[in-house]
């Protein structure tokens, strides 16, 4: 979602643009620039790709803002793309997140004041009705409600970035002349950095920094240094990130096990007898896979959690709560992280970004190893986390070994050599049923053709079949059918045959030996891996599905890759 960068030094348009560039992974709309040009302040909006700003890139100026918008408040366009600029000019704000009371501080300006949609111009009128300075922005700050992430610049101090921040993370570099305030570490390189904190603001120019607590005290932050994963993946020519993302998996596999190899995770699962796990899309599918893996290999009682559908979580004692989160800022997620805190519950998290808002809040935090992936749809960061989530059931029955681990990264890796290329038949409706694991298999391999291919397609347990869906089977439908638990290979067998009768065309995928003649048949490896190798399979059926509509499989429509809203 949206992406904040904010820049002192020279040439920092160019700097600014770099920087929103290495933001585009989040997802995003409409972006823009804002900066100083002979003491006044300028903007610069496109709706679209970064790529549109460049027609300023070569202006000379040595502060500026810039920013990637994902529309929540208003619709996608070129007035709604921040920056956006008080009344009187003196105030112009990028903003991440959402202001919760927007419309009713919108109220008391009068609508007629608003050339946008965005909720984030009310907080550049609101800084406006304060003055100038970081006492405006004190001022501000007390009527606020809601997530906010601000770079502002304020016509008053030309050599100045003003900063505040509230459940949206915000840091601040600052070495030899440059500074640079972003929210995500992604765009720094070396050296330490600022963290804010919530409720904390104040400004920065080239050889200052002040920064005040919520009470309005001033404070002195601490250095941390910028950490980055020591993951190095093959720099292979891929057409897309999600196809490269898909092929790095076997060297995931292979850094996950070497860092659990040498490193405890550090959970001392005597201690609980339930285990609660949370998170949203692939994640939540990766929680399903974690409960099979505690209650089938560990005997520990678990439940998975949609994260958006967690009201009142009610915690017995002893229950671990597990949260999964690639990119550590998904705010469904955070939120219920907060509250399970708030009740004192013990928190894990699993994560790909060890640096992230959640990695800060969790007791213990765990990383995926996947490296970073920047393509919208989750591929490796899923083969990681199931596998992550594998291994502590592993752990909390007694029986931590490597061995299915490995031997799952070296069927992955022969198939992938193999370079297949799955093609997806013509067909209205596209089904995708399993049982147990399969069933939550089936679950991840219809998402990601979903949200890439625009295919409208549905997964379901292949039992629930004759409960109902049936009724849609036709000639006109493609069913995939996981099938890779011997103990229920002959109720998989019975829905086969349930849709070739009337008429669908079913791919079977499936790791046992006997099975039908046209199947897709893949290396067996461990009851509870075998899906992991079968959705490499599915993850690249999405992608050359997408790739041969002529989509972009990395940033489909309306998606963003960082769900920074609720
Ligand atoms: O960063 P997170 O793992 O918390 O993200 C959760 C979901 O938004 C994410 O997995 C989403 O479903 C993927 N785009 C699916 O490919």
């Amino acid at each position: 979602m949206c992406g904040i960068s904010g820049r002192i030094g020279t040439n920092v348009l160019l700097f600014l643009i770099c920087d929103l560039q290495k933001l585009e992974y989040r997802g995003y709309d409409s972006a823009g620039l804002g900066y100083f040009e002979n003491d006044n302040i300028k903007t610069f909006k496109v709706k679209g790709r970064v790529s549109g700003l460049n027609k300023v890139k070569k202006k000379c100026a040595s502060i500026g803002i810039a920013h990637t918008r994902w529309a929540t408040h208003g619709k996608p366009s070129k007035a709604n793309a921040h920056p956006h600029s008080s009344e009187n000019g003196n105030w112009t704000i990028v903003h991440n997140g959402i202001i919760e009371n927007a419309k009713q501080l919108k109220q008391e300006f009068g609508d007629e004041h608003f050339k946008s949609q965005t909720d984030t111009e009310v907080v550049a009128h609101l800084l406006e009705k304060y003055g100038d300075g970081v006492e405006a922005i004190k001022a501000a700050m007390e009527r606020l409600k809601g997530s906010y992430a601000i770079v502002a610049l304020n016509k008053a101090y030309p050599d100045t970035l003003f900063v505040m921040k509230n459940k949206s993370p915000l840091y601040i570099y600052q070495s030899e002349g440059q500074v640079t305030v972003t929210s995500d570490i992604i765009t720094l390189d070396t050296g330490f950095y600022y963290d804010l904190e919530d409720g904390e603001y104040g400004f920065v120019t080239a050889e200052k920094m002040q920064i005040f607590n919520q009470k309005g005290k001033k404070i002195k932050k601490q250095l941390l240094p910028i950490k980055k994963d020591n993951i190095i993946l093959p720099q292979k020519p891929f057409k897309h990130h999600m196809l490269k993302e898909i092929y790095d998996t076997p060297t995931c596999l292979q850094y996950l096990i070497d860092y659990y190899k040498n490193h405890p995770t550090g959970v001392d699962f005597s201690k609980y007898e339930h285990i609660k796990l949370v998170g949203c899309g692939t994640a939540y599918h990766t929680a399903l896979m974690g409960v099979k893996f505690f209650e089938g290999i560990a005997g520990v009682e678990s439940h998975a959690y949609i994260a958006s559908e967690v009201y009142k979580p009610i915690l017995k004692p002893n229950t671990l709560c597990i949260f999964i989160s690639q990119s550590g800022e998904t705010a469904d997620t955070m939120e219920v992280m907060i509250n399970a805190k708030k009740q004192g519950a013990e928190t894990l998290l699993i994560t790909n970004r060890m640096t992230s808002t959640m990695a800060k809040k969790a007791d213990i935090v765990l990383p995926m190893m996947a490296g970073e992936e920047v393509a919208v749809a989750s591929t490796k960061a899923y083969t990681c986390g199931v596998s992550v989530l594998y291994l502590l059931a592993l752990q909390a029955a007694g029986k931590m070994n490597f061995t299915n681990l490995k031997r799952l990264q070296s069927e992955i890796a022969k198939l992938l050599s193999l370079s297949p290329q799955p093609r997806l038949a013509r067909c209205k409706n596209v089904f995708f049923i399993g049982r147990g694991m399969d069933d939550v298999s089936a679950m991840e391999g219809c998402l990601k053709l979903k949200e890439i291919t625009y295919i409208n397609s549905i997964a379901f347990a292949a039992g629930e079949l004759k409960h109902g869906t049936l009724a849609l089977i036709d000639k006109h439908s493609l069913v995939f059918a996981l099938n890779t638990c011997a103990e229920r290979a002959g109720k998989m067998q019975a829905a086969i045959e349930e849709v070739r009768s009337r008429g669908g065309k079913v791919v079977e995928l499936t790791t046992l030996p006997a099975t039908n003649k046209d199947a897709v048949k893949f290396e067996h490896i461990d009851d509870n891996l075998d899906g992991l190798l079968i959705m490499v399979y599915l993850q690249l059926l999405a992608y050359y599905a997408a790739a041969r509509k002529g989509y972009n499989p990395d940033k489909p429509r309306n998606l963003a890759k960082s769900v920074t809203v609720i």
